[in-house]
């Protein structure tokens, strides 16, 4: 008797000293497995009087379930003890900033773009596109401006070869889609895109720039349609209280031929710098469609007619957003163009 309650002690001890559980581990082969401590005494049983047998076998149990209930607890209390340690090494810093992805912002000219689109697609236009690399003949023949004719020199040309060219304005789109609708009427289309000419950059002027193309032609279309488009366009534009007013000019491609001035947007026609004093700033060129632009293109200018207009984006931008300088729209400097918001 005196040995189990050496052992028990000893157990014990032993369990509640170990660090981990294969320390725990090894303990219970100690005590428990078929070779252990606690079976060993078992071997003794035999050497033992009879009446003895019963009271000692039952000490030995209950010692077995003793140091089988200490193992568990132990096991418990190890494992709870590694769960912590785990939770505080795995700790989560939730205040910590986490990682901002870095947003881009849609390009000045492409909120243009977007806001013109907005605009006329409302109107029932469709929008088209043309190639950047055009034939001499959309560009320009199809455009009323034969070779050798003086509006040619009005832009110079980036050319491939005598018959490629890089295009010198969206107007050659506009021919491409007249020519496409193999007299199919009426035409309601806009057509932005890229364009190219020999200039040298500066604060006004660049090598490549943007315009969109505005073209609609159908029967009984007039001169105040063509008006009361761009009024819809400049108010979409700037906001309603702008007025428009058409200046007579000359393009090979329209009969008659404008170029149109919109109210200062800054000093509503007072005069101030932006304006230069004027109270009035030139915004697109356009006309009605020549009518021997409509007989190339197979359609029949007796019967019908159109207007066109073409309008720079970098312009519209500029006078938008006040930009003084064009160069800095094609800079790409990220501090610069995320200070752009969409047209309301
Ligand atoms: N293509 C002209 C230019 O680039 C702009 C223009 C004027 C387009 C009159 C038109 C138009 O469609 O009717 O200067």
């Amino acid at each position: 008797m005196e040995d189990i309650t050496v052992l028990k002690r000893e157990a014990l001890n032993q369990i509640d000293r170990c660090q981990d559980l294969p320390a725990l581990e090894e303990c219970r082969v100690e005590y428990l497995s078929k070779k252990g401590k606690i079976q060993g005494l078992m071997s003794k049983m035999k050497d033992l009087p009879k009446e003895e047998k019963p009271k000692f076998g039952q000490v030995v149990n209950e010692l077995k379930s003793e140091v089988t209930q200490a193992l568990e607890n132990k096991k418990k209390a190890l494992a709870e003890a590694e769960l912590e340690q785990r939770l505080k090494r795995e700790k989560l810093d939730i205040t910590l900033d986490a990682y901002t992805p870095v947003y881009g912002t849609m390009h000045p000219l492409n909120l243009v773009v977007e806001a013109i689109e907005d605009c006329f697609i409302g109107l029932g236009y469709q929008v088209a596109e043309g190639p950047e690399v055009e034939l001499d003949y959309y560009n320009f023949e199809k455009a009323n401006t034969p070779k050798g004719h003086p509006a040619r020199d009005m832009q110079d040309s980036f050319y491939i070869d005598p018959t490629t060219l890089l295009r010198t304005h969206t107007t050659s789109i506009q021919m491409r889609v007249l020519e496409e609708a193999h007299g199919q009427m009426p035409i309601k289309l806009i057509c932005p895109g890229k364009v190219y000419r020999r200039d040298n950059d500066d604060a006004t002027h660049s090598h490549q720039f943007m315009q969109s193309e505005g073209l609609v032609v159908g029967e009984n279309i007039t001169l105040s349609d063509l008006k009361g488009t761009l009024q819809f366009l400049v108010d979409s534009l700037f906001g309603k209280g702008q007025k428009i007013r058409f200046r007579p000019s000359y393009f090979p491609f329209t009969e008659p031929s404008v170029e149109v001035d919109m109210s200062c947007h800054i000093c509503h026609g007072k005069g101030c710098p932006t304006c230069k004093g004027t109270g009035w700033i030139e915004i697109l060129g356009s006309g009605m469609v020549h009518p021997n632009v409509l007989k190339m293109a197979g359609i029949d200018p007796l019967k019908y007619s159109g207007f066109a207009f073409g309008v720079g984006i970098e312009r519209i931008a500029m006078l938008k957003y006040g930009i003084k300088d064009i160069r800095d729209l094609y800079t790409n400097d990220k501090r610069f163009l995320a200070s752009f918001k969409r047209f309301d």
